[in-house]
């Protein structure tokens, strides 16, 4: 047990996907995963362990925001052992030709701030994601029929912004969505030696305004589910 996570030592998996909405967690263990069992429940931060194709997997809530995933990300790793922690979730497109429902997978993460800042100091640290799972992740999402969007994304503390100009920044030098936890999970991970790749769908674009409908929102989940798993356990 830890301060946030109630499971016992080996009730976590090595590999963990991590969706930001704890109820995402409860929904994709019990579509995606054999003998799906719950493992935490603490703060209602639902986590869930079974297996995929015979792998042990687990499914364990972010929170939102970087502060929040910090928490699980380093508790997961540090004293449960994860080793592979996949972000599965949602972003919002900063250019023209990213659309709703695309895939983005992350190989940068920018930041105005992460909870990791004040250890860097003066170095800007660049979060990067793990290569051989982009690799992975790409593949998978290609053999799904998708074509993903790689690069840079940008993680936000804040999802009511009030800094237009930095948005304006971000899309001229080619970010192509805001979050608002991968680049944390990237820094966390690289600390610990741990693998670490977040994939995102588009919900919502900055700039038309546009948002996925709500009854799209779960399949569109589904999809990223099986990427993670896919990138995670390359046949
Ligand atoms: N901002 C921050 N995080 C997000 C957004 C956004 O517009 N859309 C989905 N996650």
């Amino acid at each position: 047990m830890t301060p946030h996570i109630g499971a016992s030592k080996g009730d976590i998996a090595e590999t963990v996907l991590m969706p930001g909405d704890p109820l995402r967690a409860k929904w994709a263990a019990e579509t995606f995963l054999d003998t799906p069992r719950l493992v935490n429940e603490v703060r209602g931060m639902l986590g869930y362990t079974g297996t995929y194709q015979g792998h042990p997997v687990t499914i364990h809530g972010s929170g939102m925001g970087m502060a929040s995933l910090s928490i699980y990300a380093n508790e997961l790793i540090r004293d449960y052992g994860a080793k592979t922690l996949i972000r599965i979730g949602s972003c919002g497109a900063m250019q023209a030709h990213v659309k709703i429902r695309d895939v983005i997978i992350a190989m940068s993460a920018t930041s105005l701030n992460t909870p990791s800042m004040g250890l860097f100091r003066e170095v800007n640290f660049a979060p990067t994601a793990d290569f051989s799972l982009l690799r992975t992740a790409v593949n998978a999402a290609e053999a799904m029929g998708t074509a993903p969007h790689v690069g840079g994304i940008y993680s936000s503390d804040v999802f009511y912004d009030e800094r237009p100009d930095l948005t304006e920044q971000m899309t001229r030098h080619g970010i192509l969505a805001v979050e608002m936890e991968a680049a944390e999970l990237y820094t966390v991970a690289a600390r610990f030696g741990a693998r670490a790749l977040a994939v995102l769908t588009v919900s919502d674009h900055l700039q038309t305004g546009e948002a996925l409908p709500s009854s799209e929102r779960q399949s569109s989940f589904g999809d990223m589910v099986q990427i993670a798993l896919k990138a995670a356990f390359p046949s």
